[in-house]
Order: structure tokens, then sequence, then C-alpha cells
């Protein structure tokens, strides 16, 4: 092992002299842009100035009616508000705009915000559902299907995609974001940014991105909302960075700042995290906006004695517009006067994001976004609910099926569908569900009556409540199980049960459901739990009793058609666990890239890294889920298989599918750094695809793995790639390994610049 010190200095020198490029037009170039930025500047009063900064809510969540009160229009008047959230539809931001260019004196437009983030009208399934597609396409094209319909409806600007990486699923926001690992999180980071913000901002249907929560939110401890997050600097870097740092690369126009303290300094105060990293070391260009309040927050963290510090710290930190505190709007003005803050820092917050409403067009055309016949003929169009459904099957993840139970025949002739959420509407639309309709969404009930055949008799009973053992019903829902040919149980969260502030210290499912589930499975019919719920559950009950298992999230307004989809075999599932499935809660965090222990964990050696009480393995592991089709790995290439200078180390294999059913694998490439400065994961995903694959055939798989993405940041914190032995493993999660290889680096140490994040290229060839 060489190590890669000696190179830091030139590489410091360098970075010196030619400083990163990044993506803001406004700093790279577009002289006409920024000229008119600087000269709409000029002309502002501080008072103004600090206007542009303000961001405040039409409504606490979606009041699809709500009109912003006659005190506020004036406020737009005043020039007093840049942004607002939670106000949509094209007349009433028409409305509102033409206050802001026509009657205020600096004639700027406001910039219409809300969390758009699985859907706007027609609602997906929530984003942990689409990170386990395992397919960016996917989810890049929801990200823009929601930015089709958002703009239509006068939106310019969203708070998504949530790139936090959780390792811990008592925190409930985990079924925001795309689970726990690095690299799929950086992949779908990216694949959002771009489908949001689609080729050019300019464009009247594409909706600024805003990435969040900048940083280490999902790290909270004990999983609780907004509590503190520790996080080791080499961790932060190596697990919660990369994500942020592909939504940069990917053009992200804004940011949003956490409200958690990171190492005592909460992130809306955070120099270091948003000047020294955000700025200086990946160069971004977009604005940073702070969390909901989170300026004010900062005296409840006891770093600010009053609002005005609190504003002071906030903007000398890198916060540009403050999500409604309404402290910069109150005392930014006598910051300046005081000579508290500087003038200049305020207008490098207001240049940013007057170049935010210049990139989207707002200044050419302030209405392009406030068409009403657009917003008529583009939410919810056919095309975007097949779309829906889709999507929500390629999440799916079939957990186990046992005997192949499934798929079921459409012509049984008694199908009992039991359970809570069978018919719930509400839940299907999960977290965040924006302009999204109870009466768009098919449930899984209906979607069993639909999928069934005509002579087929569906037969529905709830049996108990989600959370209410006291309205448990067992008694009928046993006997009408006893009837049926098949019993489908439809079990687990409420969708408000996971998400913001919901946080839980058990995963069990709640209530009574899994007494339920075992009474039912004591008839002895043959059962099939559908579980939707935003989070992993510990299910080691039912996975002893319950032969079939789907995971079925938090599927979105399509949630019944897609299920019946997978269980009638319409649809062959392959979405994988982009999380972690721990048997108790007592096992988390648990997570598949942990790293090399002094004493690996070992069920018959007792002072090895693992409990005396539950299971060292967890009870599903990342990157699992079956298919109805069966796979074959073969013929495993790793070229060159002692790389010193490449790009890119092509590693490549073929996958069959050696059943009778048409499918489709999620192919996934680990490696493995088995030796080096500091104890480095088991287990890291540098790759993956998802690869349809008809009965019978073969198709190669090309992985390109650019040499940056052996680099780690050694004990001095350099970051590069050392020579040395990588151990390749190929196969269909991150327990179930089928391929195994080796190459051996035999470059120079190199150093690898922390601002880049290469992805691993994928080529699929039919053999
Ligand atoms: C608070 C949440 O933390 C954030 O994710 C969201 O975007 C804002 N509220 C605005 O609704």
């Amino acid at each position: 092992m060489v190590h890669f010190r000696c190179c830091f200095v030139i590489f410091q020198v360098l970075f010196c002299i030619f400083p990163v490029f990044g993506h803001a037009q406004a700093e790279g170039g577009d002289a006409k842009m920024e000229a008119f930025v600087d000269s709409l500047i000029g002309e502002m009063t501080i008072k103004e100035k600090a206007g542009q900064l303000v961001q405040i809510a039409g409504g606490r969540s979606i009041t699809p009616n709500s009109k912003i009160n006659g005190q506020l229009e004036d406020r737009i008047r005043n020039g007093e508000i840049s942004s607002i959230i939670n106000v949509f539809g094209a007349k009433e931001t028409a409305r509102l705009q033409k206050i802001a260019v026509e009657e205020s004196r600096m004639k700027i437009p406001v910039l219409f915000a809300m969390d758009v983030i699985h859907g706007f009208r027609t609602i997906f399934p929530v984003p942990l559902a689409n990170a386990c597609t395992w397919d960016p396409e996917m989810v890049e094209m929801a990200a823009r299907t929601a930015a089709e319909e958002a703009t239509s409806a006068g939106l310019h600007w969203t708070f998504a995609p949530m790139v936090d990486i959780t390792r811990d699923p008592r925190w409930g926001r985990i079924v925001e974001g795309a689970g726990e690992d690095p690299y799929l999180g950086a992949v779908m980071a990216d694949a959002g940014v771009r489908g949001f913000q689609g080729e050019s901002l300019f464009k009247s249907s594409t909706l600024m991105a805003c990435p969040k929560h900048f940083a280490g939110y999902g790290a909270a401890v004990g999983g609780r909302d907004y509590d503190s997050a520790e996080i080791p600097y080499r961790t932060l870097r190596e697990i919660y960075f990369p994500p942020f740092l592909a939504a940069v690369n990917a053009g992200a126009g804004s940011i949003m700042s956490a409200f958690q303290d990171l190492d005592a300094i909460p992130m809306t105060a955070n120099r270091f995290m948003l000047i020294n990293i955000l700025r200086d070391e990946w160069d971004f260009g977009g604005f940073v906006v702070s969390d909901w309040n989170a300026i004010y927050e900062l005296i409840n963290h006891g770093v600010a004695e009053d609002v005005e510090q609190a504003g002071k710290r906030a903007i000398q930190s890198g916060v540009d517009m403050d999500m409604i505190s309404g402290i910069y709007g109150k005392y930014i003005e006598n910051l300046v006067y005081q000579g508290l803050i500087y003038e200049e820092q305020v207008d490098q917050a207001v240049r940013r994001i007057l170049t935010a409403k210049y990139k989207l067009g707002l200044f050419d055309n302030p209405y392009q976004y406030c068409d009403q016949k657009r917003e008529k003929n583009e939410l919810l169009t056919e095309e975007n609910i097949q779309f829906a459904r889709l999507i929500a099957q390629k999440g799916m993840v079939l957990l186990k099926n046992e005997n192949g139970i499934l798929p079921l025949s459409k012509n049984l002739k008694r199908i009992a569908v039991i359970g809570p959420l069978a018919d719930d509407r509400v839940s299907m639309l999960g977290s965040w569900s924006c302009a999204g309709r109870e009466e768009d969404v098919v449930t899984v009930l209906s979607g069993i009556r639909q999928a069934a055949s005509s002579k087929t008799k569906v037969i529905y009973e709830m049996g108990c409540q989600v959370d209410d053992a006291s309205l448990s019903n067992f008694n009928k829902a046993v006997k009408t199980a006893r009837t049926a040919d098949v019993v489908i149980l439809v079990l687990g969260e409420k969708g408000w049960m996971s998400g913001e502030g919901y946080s839980r210290s058990t995963l069990d499912l709640p209530g009574d459901q899994e007494k339920l589930a075992l009474e039912i499975a004591e008839t002895g019919k043959p059962v099939v739990a559908v579980l939707m719920n935003g989070r992993p559950l510990s299910i080691g009950k039912l996975n002893d009793r319950i032969p079939a298992i789907l995971e079925a999230w938090f599927p979105g307004i399509q949630a019944g058609r897609a299920v019946a989809d997978i269980l009638f075999g319409d649809a062959n599932p392959a979405g994988r666990l982009t999380v972690t499935f721990p048997h108790t809660v007592g096992q988390v965090p648990m997570y598949y890239n942990h790293r090399n222990r002094g004493r690996p964990a070992a069920d018959n050696v007792n002072h090895s890294a693992k409990y005396q009480d539950a299971p060292i393995r967890p009870l599903y592991a990342f990157g699992y889920g079956l298919s109805y089709s069966q796979f074959a790995y073969s013929n495993l290439h790793i070229i060159p298989e002692k790389p010193m200078n490449e790009e890119k180390i092509i590693i490549k294999m073929d996958v069959q599918n050696t059943s009778q059913v048409d499918g489709e694998e999620v192919v996934q490439l680990y490696i493995q750094d088995p030796v080096a400065g500091v104890a480095r994961p088991v287990k890291m995903l540098k790759g993956f695809c998802r690869v349809p694959l008809k009965a019978g055939k073969v198709k190669t798989v090309e992985f390109g793995l650019p040499v940056s993405q052996l680099a780690y940041y050694e004990p001095g914190m350099m970051h590069g790639v050392e020579p040395g032995e990588f151990r390749v493993m190929i196969g269909g999660s991150s327990e179930d390994i089928r391929l195994q290889g080796q190459f051996e680096f035999t470059g120079q140490p190199k150093l690898v610049d922390p601002a880049t994040y290469d992805f691993t290229d994928v080529r699929i060839f039919l053999k």
C-alpha cells in the first residue's frame, strides 16, 4: 500500500490556481445576465434587497383555494416578498405575479414554491419506493412529469429531491429519500435534479430543484426527527455527501439547509458547511434557503440570543433565503445600518436569488408559468396515470414467495381481501400528496376487483384499524378468510406515519395488525401479505408464518392496479430494497456497507461484533428482492486486471434468465478495498442496472468503473486512490453475490478532487 500524501501539496496548489468551474451560468460568464442582475441590485434600496431574501407561506400545507390576504398583497406591492410557498394555480399565481411585476417599484417577479416531492396532481409512489426501482430513468421521468404538472399550475420551484442518506428506519423521513447507500443515493439525486430541471430552466415546464436537507439530517440521533446529527467527518464525506455533490454537479438551482445541528453547529448557522464545502469546495452557484422557520430556531439551539442575532448568524453563514421566519424581512436592513453585516453580503444573497429568477425566465415573461389552458390539459393525463402504475409496479419488492404461491390465478373462486389498508385511499398518497386527491386513488381492493375474472368473488373485511386496537374485529375477518381460496392481507402504516416529525421507537406493524395476520395464518389458507409503509418494518413473525410478502410501500394513485399487476403476474416484480430490513428495532442502525471489524460478527463466536439475543444478519439485506424468474451469472471479465492509469476499469459478465418467464434482474456491482490506511467498508455498491431479460435470454452487462470511484479519505483526510488490490463482487443483492474477482491498481497514488463524482457507466448487449 503506497500513500498519496506526497501528491497533496501539488494538488492544493493546483486547486488554488485553477478554481473548479461550476454550473452557475451567473458566475461562469453569462455576461448579459450578470449585468442585468447587477443593474437591478444597483437600483434597489436595502429594504428591497432584504425583501428578496424573504419567503412567506400561503398556507401550512396544501390549500388549493388559499388566497393571499390583502395585507400580504401590500407586502408584495412594497417589494417585501421574494417567494411564496404553498400557493398554486395558474390563476392565483398570475394574480399575485401581476402585483409584483406591475405594482411594485422594482417589478421583480415572485418565485412560487411547493413541496412537489413525488408527483403534483398525479401522485407517484413515495421516493423510497421509487429508489427501489433501481431505475434512474424512471426516477427522472417521475420528476419530469411532476415538474410538467406543477409548472402548469404556476409553480417555479420544488423542495426536492430529498437526498439525505438514512441508516435508521426509526426516522420517519426515510420515506422521502433513496435509502442507505451513497452511490445509489447519488445516482438518484442526479436523476431527480435532471428530471425536475429538464434541459433548461428557462422553459416554462421546468421546475427549479432544491436538494435537501444539507447535511446530515438523516442521521438524527435515535432516529428522532430534528435531533442532533453526530457524524464522524470521514463518514460525513463518504456517506452523506455524495448525493448532495451529485445534485450540485447536476446543476441544482438551490439547496435547503437542514434543521439540525451537525457536531453542535446548527446547519442554519454552519459557515463551514454552507460556505467552505458548498461554495468553496463544490463551487455551488445557486442559492441556499433555510428550512421552515429554522432561522428563528437558532435561538432554541442556543446559538443566538435573539431574532436579530439569529438573522445575522444565518446570513453570515450563507443562508440566502429565509423560509417563513420573517427575520430577514424585519432585521436585515437594520443589521446593515448598524454595521453588523456588510451590504455586500446581502447583495451576494440577492444576486443569487435574482439569478435564479432570471434563469427561470421570469424576467422575460413572469406569466409564462400561469397558463390556465395548460393547467387544465396537463394534470392527471392518461399518460401520467399509466406512468404512475408502471413506476409503482417497478418499485415493489417481493420479499417472500414460498412454493411459488405467487402469481395468483385470475380464476380463483373467492379471494378474501383483509386488512386496514386494503381500502384506504388517503394512505396510498404517501407523505407529500401535494395537489393529489383521494378520489384519484385506486385502492388495493378495487385493483384486485378490476383484475380478477368476472367469476371471482372478492370479499373484503377490515379486521382491525392500523393503529387503534380497540376497534379490532378479528372474528369477522377470520370467518371471511375461511371461506376464501386465498387471502390477501393488506397491512402497514398510515400514510402520515412515515414522514416529517413521525419518528417511531419500534418498527413493528402498528396496532393489532400482526396479531390479525397470525390469526389469519392459522386458518391454513394460502395467505399473501401486501405491506404498505414508508420505512423498513420488523416483520420477523410475519415472515415466519406468511408464505408470500410483497413490499408495496405507499404506491400513489395507481396503488391497487400496480399491486394487482404483480399479484396476478401481469408484471414480474424486480424492485430491490435500498434499505436494510432488520429483524428487530434493536439492531438499528444496520447497513450493509459497515466497515471491516477487528472481530467480525460470527453467530458461533461469543466475543464478536454481534448481539447475544438477535441474529447478526438482517431479515432482508440491501439490494434484496425476488422475481418470478430466475437468473444465472457467468463469464466475469475484468479488463485490465492490473490497471495503471486507465480512467475506467471494465467489468463485464453475462446474465441469463434461466426461467420460462420474462423478467428483469437488477445486476449489482460491489467492490471492496481490503487493505487501506483506514478500515474500509466490507462492500460498496459502485454500479447497477436493471436488465430486462426475456425467458431463456442472455445479456452481457458491462460496467465502466471510474478509477476515481476507488478513492477514499486516508488517515490524514486526503482523498485519492492508492495502489493495491480491489475485490469485485457481482450479484442480485448485497448478500447474494454470484461472481467474484479482483484487480490490482498498479498506477501511482493519485489524488482525486473531492468535488468530482463520476458515475459508473453501464452498457447492456444482447448475447
Ligand atoms: C419542512 C421540511 O423539513 C422541508 O423538507 C420542507 O421542504 C419544508 N418544511 C417546506 O414545506
